[in-house]
């Protein structure tokens, strides 16, 4: 069911790797909500990707941006106001990437070089697109910057490791970028904090699957999906959300309310 909520909007959609991607599912709604927007990943994502296949269906241009350089967001933000026509209304940051996690390396014996890479790729990459986005005037007025975080920021999961304090990074930019780019030029910026999801970037955490089952039966409605995530990033990029800015919004079927849940609890039962 469409409910026109993009119509005349421009978008840029960056991290759909695959069908599974959680940025794959907000590009499919977007489409059906009437916005325009280019695909963006990082130039080797690109070859190994299926976003070919994505910006056919959802008629859009792919234009690679490394978030990590300057000049890659640079050229992102400009071309993208070249192919749509004007300036931009939406932006999804949904790039995540931990070489620790990757490396399986525990949270006590990290190492700094990949920690770095961490910080870079997946936080400091949203305040470097804001900030290109901010030099060029690139948003308009309302535009709404969504970025995509986890709990792990608020607490402890000790499988995440160096990812939980890089979202706790992401959450504090975009509290502090949402203050100074909502003064200047009212653009709004926040992050959802999603469920565990079944992608490319969650399965490669340690115990992935288990813990997915943990969060299903904490959750009172269940685990989101990637579908439901991206229903929701669509209502934070229409104008319906207007005023939310600079919010942390959990978007997980109740899992950060809920201490404990019948269903989790009656596995410790006496026997
Ligand atoms: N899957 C989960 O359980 C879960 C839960 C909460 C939040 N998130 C967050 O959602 C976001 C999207 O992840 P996903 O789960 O859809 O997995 P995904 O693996 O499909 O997406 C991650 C994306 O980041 C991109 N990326 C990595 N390095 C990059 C770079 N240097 N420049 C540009 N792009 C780069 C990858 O190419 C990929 O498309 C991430 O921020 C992730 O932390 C995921």
């Amino acid at each position: 069911m469409s409910f026109n909520l993009l119509k005349g909007k421009r978008g840029i959609i960056t991290g759909a790797l695959d069908e599974n991607s959680i940025a794959w599912k907000v590009a499919e709604k977007a489409h059906e909500e009437g916005a325009v927007f280019v695909l963006s990943n990082a130039p080797i994502a690109m070859r190994m990707g299926e976003i070919k296949e994505l910006a056919e269906k959802t008629k859009s241009e792919i234009i690679p941006a490394d978030a990590t350089s300057v000049e890659d967001l640079t050229n992102l933000f400009s071309q993208s106001q070249e192919v749509l026509g004007g300036k931009i209304d939406f932006v999804l940051h949904s790039i995540g990437m931990s070489v620790n996690i990757r490396k399986k390396i525990p949270y006590t014996e990290l190492n700094y070089e990949y920690f770095m890479k961490g910080i870079d790729v997946s936080a400091l990459s949203l305040h470097k697109m804001l900030s290109v986005a901010k030099k060029m005037d690139a948003i308009n007025e309302y535009g709404s910057v969504v970025a995509l975080t986890y709990m792990a920021a608020q607490r402890t999961y000790p499988f995440y490791t160096d990812m939980a304090d890089i979202k706790a990074m992401l959450e504090s930019i975009t509290r502090s970028f949402g203050y100074h780019y909502g003064k200047d030029k009212k653009v709004r910026i926040n992050t959802v904090s999603q469920s565990p999801t079944k992608t490319t970037a969650g399965t490669g955490i340690n115990g992935f699957d288990d813990f997915y089952s943990f969060a299903d039966s904490i959750a009172p409605l269940g685990n989101a999906s990637a579908a439901a995530c991206a229903d929701y990033c669509i209502t934070l990029f229409s104008d319906l959300t207007r005023m939310v800015t600079m919010q942390n919004l959990f978007h997980d079927g109740g899992y950060s309310s809920t201490g404990a849940s019948a269903e989790a609890i009656a596995k410790f039962g006496a026997k």
